[in-house]
Protein backbone atom coordinates (compact mmCIF):
# COMPACT_ATOMS: atom_id res chain seq x y z
CA UNK A 1 0.00 0.00 0.00
CA UNK A 2 1.26 3.37 -0.41
CA UNK A 3 2.07 6.15 1.77
CA UNK A 4 0.43 9.27 0.88
CA UNK A 5 0.01 11.20 4.30
CA UNK A 6 3.04 12.33 6.33
CA UNK A 7 2.09 13.50 9.96
CA UNK A 8 4.35 16.52 11.34
CA UNK A 9 4.09 17.28 14.94
CA UNK A 10 4.35 21.16 15.67
CA UNK A 11 2.75 21.83 18.66
CA UNK A 12 5.91 22.16 21.05
CA UNK A 13 6.66 24.85 22.99
CA UNK A 14 10.47 25.32 21.73
CA UNK A 15 11.40 26.26 25.48
CA UNK A 16 15.11 25.10 24.46
CA UNK A 17 15.26 28.54 22.00
CA UNK A 18 13.56 31.22 24.80
CA UNK A 19 13.13 34.09 24.17
CA UNK A 20 13.87 33.54 20.47
CA UNK A 21 10.70 31.24 19.72
CA UNK A 22 8.42 33.51 22.69
CA UNK A 23 6.19 34.81 20.08
CA UNK A 24 7.72 32.84 16.78
CA UNK A 25 7.27 29.31 16.31
CA UNK A 26 10.75 27.45 16.61
CA UNK A 27 9.53 25.64 13.20
CA UNK A 28 10.22 29.57 11.58
CA UNK A 29 13.34 29.76 12.81
CA UNK A 30 15.35 30.16 9.80
CA UNK A 31 18.74 28.57 8.16
CA UNK A 32 20.11 30.33 5.42
CA UNK A 33 16.96 31.69 3.87
CA UNK A 34 14.13 28.98 4.57
CA UNK A 35 12.66 28.16 7.79
CA UNK A 36 13.37 24.70 9.29
CA UNK A 37 9.80 23.10 8.94
CA UNK A 38 10.13 24.30 4.93
CA UNK A 39 12.95 21.94 4.69
CA UNK A 40 10.90 19.08 6.16
CA UNK A 41 8.14 19.43 3.83
CA UNK A 42 10.14 19.86 0.63
CA UNK A 43 11.66 16.51 2.14
CA UNK A 44 8.74 14.61 1.89
CA UNK A 45 7.06 16.46 -1.21
CA UNK A 46 10.56 15.18 -2.92
CA UNK A 47 10.13 11.46 -1.43
CA UNK A 48 6.15 11.45 -3.03
CA UNK A 49 3.99 12.48 -0.57
CA UNK A 50 0.81 13.50 -0.95
CA UNK A 51 -0.46 15.46 2.08
CA UNK A 52 1.07 16.86 4.98
CA UNK A 53 -0.86 16.93 8.45
CA UNK A 54 0.39 19.48 10.73
CA UNK A 55 -0.23 18.60 14.59
CA UNK A 56 -0.13 21.97 15.55
CA UNK A 57 -1.22 24.40 18.65
CA UNK A 58 -2.44 28.09 19.85
CA UNK A 59 0.21 30.28 18.47
CA UNK A 60 1.04 28.49 15.63
CA UNK A 61 -0.74 30.19 12.60
CA UNK A 62 2.32 31.45 11.20
CA UNK A 63 3.44 27.87 10.23
CA UNK A 64 -0.14 27.24 8.22
CA UNK A 65 0.50 31.14 6.49
CA UNK A 66 3.82 30.11 5.61
CA UNK A 67 2.48 27.35 3.48
CA UNK A 68 -0.31 29.43 2.37
CA UNK A 69 -0.76 31.88 -0.77
CA UNK A 70 -0.28 35.42 0.04
CA UNK A 71 -2.52 37.71 -1.62
CA UNK A 72 -1.51 41.23 -0.98
CA UNK A 73 2.40 39.99 -0.75
CA UNK A 74 2.39 38.34 -4.12
CA UNK A 75 0.15 41.47 -5.84
CA UNK A 76 3.06 43.99 -3.86
CA UNK A 77 5.91 42.00 -5.43
CA UNK A 78 3.97 42.05 -8.75
CA UNK A 79 3.34 45.98 -8.79
CA UNK A 80 7.48 45.86 -8.22
CA UNK A 81 8.15 43.78 -10.69
CA UNK A 82 10.04 41.12 -8.69
CA UNK A 83 8.61 38.34 -10.90
CA UNK A 84 11.56 35.69 -9.75
CA UNK A 85 10.75 36.37 -6.08
CA UNK A 86 6.57 36.11 -6.38
CA UNK A 87 7.24 32.73 -8.41
CA UNK A 88 9.16 31.51 -5.38
CA UNK A 89 6.80 32.23 -3.09
CA UNK A 90 3.98 31.11 -4.72
CA UNK A 91 5.87 27.43 -5.20
CA UNK A 92 5.47 27.37 -1.30
CA UNK A 93 1.66 27.67 -1.33
CA UNK A 94 1.49 24.82 -4.25
CA UNK A 95 4.33 22.43 -2.49
CA UNK A 96 1.64 20.39 -1.37
CA UNK A 97 -1.79 19.49 -0.04
CA UNK A 98 -1.68 20.59 3.80
CA UNK A 99 -4.10 19.82 6.41
CA UNK A 100 -4.15 20.88 10.53
CA UNK A 101 -5.49 19.54 13.16
CA UNK A 102 -5.09 21.02 16.91
CA UNK A 103 -3.71 18.92 19.85
CA UNK A 104 -5.16 20.62 22.79
CA UNK A 105 -3.42 19.90 25.62
CA UNK A 106 0.67 19.15 25.65
CA UNK A 107 0.63 15.36 26.75
CA UNK A 108 3.44 13.84 24.65
CA UNK A 109 4.37 13.14 21.13
CA UNK A 110 2.68 9.78 20.96
CA UNK A 111 -0.66 11.76 22.00
CA UNK A 112 0.23 14.42 18.92
CA UNK A 113 0.49 11.48 16.31
CA UNK A 114 -2.86 10.78 18.23
CA UNK A 115 -4.42 13.97 17.35
CA UNK A 116 -4.19 13.32 13.64
CA UNK A 117 -5.83 9.54 13.57
CA UNK A 118 -8.75 10.57 11.75
CA UNK A 119 -7.31 12.32 9.42
CA UNK A 120 -4.78 9.85 8.31
CA UNK A 121 -7.34 6.92 8.88
CA UNK A 122 -6.59 3.35 8.05
CA UNK A 123 -3.38 3.26 5.74
CA UNK A 124 0.56 3.37 6.75
CA UNK A 125 1.63 7.04 7.46
CA UNK A 126 4.97 8.68 8.13
CA UNK A 127 6.08 10.94 10.52
CA UNK A 128 8.37 13.74 10.28
CA UNK A 129 9.32 15.38 13.56
CA UNK A 130 11.04 19.22 12.93
CA UNK A 131 13.67 18.98 14.65
CA UNK A 132 15.11 17.12 12.51
CA UNK A 133 17.06 17.50 9.10
CA UNK A 134 18.73 15.28 7.36
CA UNK A 135 21.34 16.28 4.48
CA UNK A 136 21.30 13.41 1.97
CA UNK A 137 21.64 12.78 -1.42
CA UNK A 138 18.55 10.47 -1.53
CA UNK A 139 16.01 11.95 1.08
CA UNK A 140 15.64 10.68 4.00
CA UNK A 141 12.04 9.82 4.04
CA UNK A 142 12.65 7.98 0.75
CA UNK A 143 15.02 5.88 1.51
CA UNK A 144 12.32 4.80 3.78
CA UNK A 145 9.78 4.60 1.88
CA UNK A 146 11.88 2.64 -0.43
CA UNK A 147 12.49 0.15 1.89
CA UNK A 148 8.87 0.00 3.08
CA UNK A 149 8.04 -0.94 -0.50
CA UNK A 150 9.77 -3.87 0.07
CA UNK A 151 9.13 -5.06 3.83
CA UNK A 152 5.61 -3.61 4.31
CA UNK A 153 6.05 -2.84 7.54
CA UNK A 154 6.86 -0.10 10.23
CA UNK A 155 10.24 1.63 10.06
CA UNK A 156 11.94 3.93 12.29
CA UNK A 157 14.86 5.50 11.38
CA UNK A 158 18.34 5.37 13.15
CA UNK A 159 21.49 7.06 13.72
CA UNK A 160 24.63 5.28 15.73
CA UNK A 161 25.58 7.74 19.30
CA UNK A 162 27.84 7.49 21.81
CA UNK A 163 26.48 5.62 24.89
CA UNK A 164 27.03 8.63 26.72
CA UNK A 165 23.85 9.94 24.65
CA UNK A 166 21.83 7.10 24.69
CA UNK A 167 19.48 8.75 27.37
CA UNK A 168 18.57 11.84 24.86
CA UNK A 169 16.60 9.20 22.58
CA UNK A 170 14.13 6.31 21.90
CA UNK A 171 16.65 3.32 21.47
CA UNK A 172 16.37 0.62 19.46
CA UNK A 173 17.68 -3.47 20.36
CA UNK A 174 17.90 -5.60 17.03
CA UNK A 175 19.37 -8.25 15.05
CA UNK A 176 20.34 -7.65 11.27
CA UNK A 177 17.98 -8.24 8.55
CA UNK A 178 18.80 -9.58 4.96
CA UNK A 179 17.67 -5.70 3.55
CA UNK A 180 20.38 -3.43 3.32
CA UNK A 181 21.37 -1.04 6.49
CA UNK A 182 18.41 -2.88 8.12
CA UNK A 183 17.69 -4.15 11.68
CA UNK A 184 14.79 -6.68 12.78
CA UNK A 185 13.33 -5.09 15.94
CA UNK A 186 13.21 -6.49 18.74
CA UNK A 187 12.67 -3.72 22.18
CA UNK A 188 12.49 -0.34 22.09
CA UNK A 189 12.86 2.13 24.92
CA UNK A 190 12.59 5.85 25.34
CA UNK A 191 15.10 7.50 26.92
CA UNK A 192 16.27 4.65 28.87
CA UNK A 193 18.68 5.20 32.23
CA UNK A 194 22.80 5.00 31.61
CA UNK A 195 23.90 1.41 31.72
CA UNK A 196 19.99 -0.25 31.28
CA UNK A 197 21.02 -0.62 27.23
CA UNK A 198 24.07 -2.02 25.07
CA UNK A 199 22.33 -0.44 21.73
CA UNK A 200 23.85 2.62 20.24
CA UNK A 201 20.69 2.61 18.03
CA UNK A 202 18.95 5.95 18.48
CA UNK A 203 15.57 7.14 16.72
CA UNK A 204 15.56 10.07 15.06
CA UNK A 205 12.49 11.72 13.83
CA UNK A 206 11.48 9.52 10.50
CA UNK A 207 9.16 6.90 10.88
CA UNK A 208 6.96 4.77 9.06
CA UNK A 209 3.75 3.72 10.45
CA UNK A 210 1.03 0.81 10.53
CA UNK A 211 -2.43 2.74 11.33
CA UNK A 212 -2.67 -0.03 14.38
CA UNK A 213 -0.81 2.47 15.86
CA UNK A 214 -3.64 4.39 16.95
CA UNK A 215 -5.13 2.04 18.37
CA UNK A 216 -2.64 1.22 20.77
CA UNK A 217 -2.28 4.99 21.69
CA UNK A 218 -5.90 4.81 22.57
CA UNK A 219 -4.51 3.37 25.61
CA UNK A 220 -0.88 4.51 25.86
CA UNK A 221 -0.12 5.28 30.06
CA UNK A 222 2.42 8.34 30.21
CA UNK A 223 5.88 7.01 30.38
CA UNK A 224 8.98 8.84 30.39
CA UNK A 225 8.42 12.43 31.52
CA UNK A 226 5.21 12.21 32.19
CA UNK A 227 4.27 12.22 28.71
CA UNK A 228 2.19 9.91 26.14
CA UNK A 229 5.21 8.49 24.10
CA UNK A 230 5.21 7.34 21.05
CA UNK A 231 8.58 4.64 21.53
CA UNK A 232 5.82 2.62 24.24
CA UNK A 233 3.28 2.44 21.52
CA UNK A 234 6.16 1.54 19.20
CA UNK A 235 7.07 -1.13 21.22
CA UNK A 236 3.59 -2.22 22.18
CA UNK A 237 3.01 -2.40 18.10
CA UNK A 238 6.41 -4.88 17.96
CA UNK A 239 4.35 -7.13 19.75
CA UNK A 240 1.36 -7.91 16.89
CA UNK A 241 3.78 -6.45 13.90
CA UNK A 242 7.45 -6.45 12.48
CA UNK A 243 8.91 -3.53 13.16
CA UNK A 244 12.24 -2.23 11.67
CA UNK A 245 15.00 -0.15 12.30
CA UNK A 246 16.47 1.44 9.21
CA UNK A 247 20.48 3.53 9.17
CA UNK A 248 19.63 6.29 7.09
CA UNK A 249 22.40 7.41 4.74
CA UNK A 250 22.92 11.17 5.14
CA UNK A 251 23.83 13.50 8.48
CA UNK A 252 21.32 14.43 10.37
CA UNK A 253 21.19 17.84 12.80
CA UNK A 254 19.20 18.11 15.71
CA UNK A 255 17.66 21.74 14.78
CA UNK A 256 16.28 21.83 18.38
CA UNK A 257 19.33 21.78 20.01
CA UNK A 258 21.63 25.34 19.71
CA UNK A 259 24.72 23.62 18.89
CA UNK A 260 22.51 21.07 16.43
CA UNK A 261 21.00 24.34 14.94
CA UNK A 262 24.00 26.04 14.48
CA UNK A 263 25.87 23.08 12.82
CA UNK A 264 22.87 22.58 10.17
CA UNK A 265 23.49 26.54 9.58
CA UNK A 266 26.65 25.98 8.70
CA UNK A 267 26.06 22.58 6.82
CA UNK A 268 23.26 24.20 5.17
CA UNK A 269 25.04 27.67 4.25
CA UNK A 270 27.72 25.48 2.45
CA UNK A 271 25.67 24.01 0.56
CA UNK A 272 23.86 26.66 -0.90
CA UNK A 273 25.14 27.26 -4.94
CA UNK A 274 25.07 31.38 -4.10
CA UNK A 275 26.48 31.77 -0.53
CA UNK A 276 28.76 28.36 0.10
CA UNK A 277 32.21 29.68 -1.49
CA UNK A 278 32.18 33.05 0.54
CA UNK A 279 31.18 31.30 3.71
CA UNK A 280 33.83 28.37 3.38
CA UNK A 281 36.53 31.54 2.43
CA UNK A 282 35.07 33.70 5.43
CA UNK A 283 35.13 30.20 8.02
CA UNK A 284 38.70 29.83 7.09
CA UNK A 285 39.31 33.13 7.92
CA UNK A 286 37.96 33.09 11.33
CA UNK A 287 39.56 29.98 12.22
CA UNK A 288 43.12 31.34 10.74
CA UNK A 289 42.28 34.09 13.28
CA UNK A 290 42.22 31.84 16.40
C1 LIG B 1 11.67 12.33 20.25
C2 LIG B 1 11.36 10.85 20.45
C3 LIG B 1 12.66 10.05 20.62
C4 LIG B 1 13.57 10.31 19.43
C5 LIG B 1 13.80 11.81 19.24
C6 LIG B 1 14.54 12.08 17.93
O1 LIG B 1 12.23 12.83 21.44
O2 LIG B 1 10.52 10.70 21.59
O3 LIG B 1 12.37 8.68 20.71
O4 LIG B 1 14.80 9.66 19.63
O5 LIG B 1 12.55 12.53 19.16
O6 LIG B 1 14.79 13.44 17.74
P1 LIG B 1 12.41 14.40 21.73
O7 LIG B 1 13.69 14.81 21.06
O8 LIG B 1 11.22 15.10 21.14
O9 LIG B 1 12.49 14.53 23.22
Amino acid sequence: MKVRKAVIPVAGLGTRFLPATKSIPKELLTIVDRPTIQYIVEEVVASGIDQVIFVTSEGKSAIENHFDYNFHLDAVLKEKKKVVLGEELNNISNLIDIVSVRQKKPLGLGHAIWTARHVVGNEPFMVCLGDDLVLSKIPCAKQMLDLFDEVGESIVAIQRVPQSETFQYGIVEGEKDAHDRTFKVSRMVEKPAPGTTDSDMAIIGRYILMPEIFSILDTTTPGHGGEIQLTDALLALTKKRAMYAYEFEGTRFDAGDKMGYLKAIIAYGLRHPGLGKQLLEHLKEIVAGQ
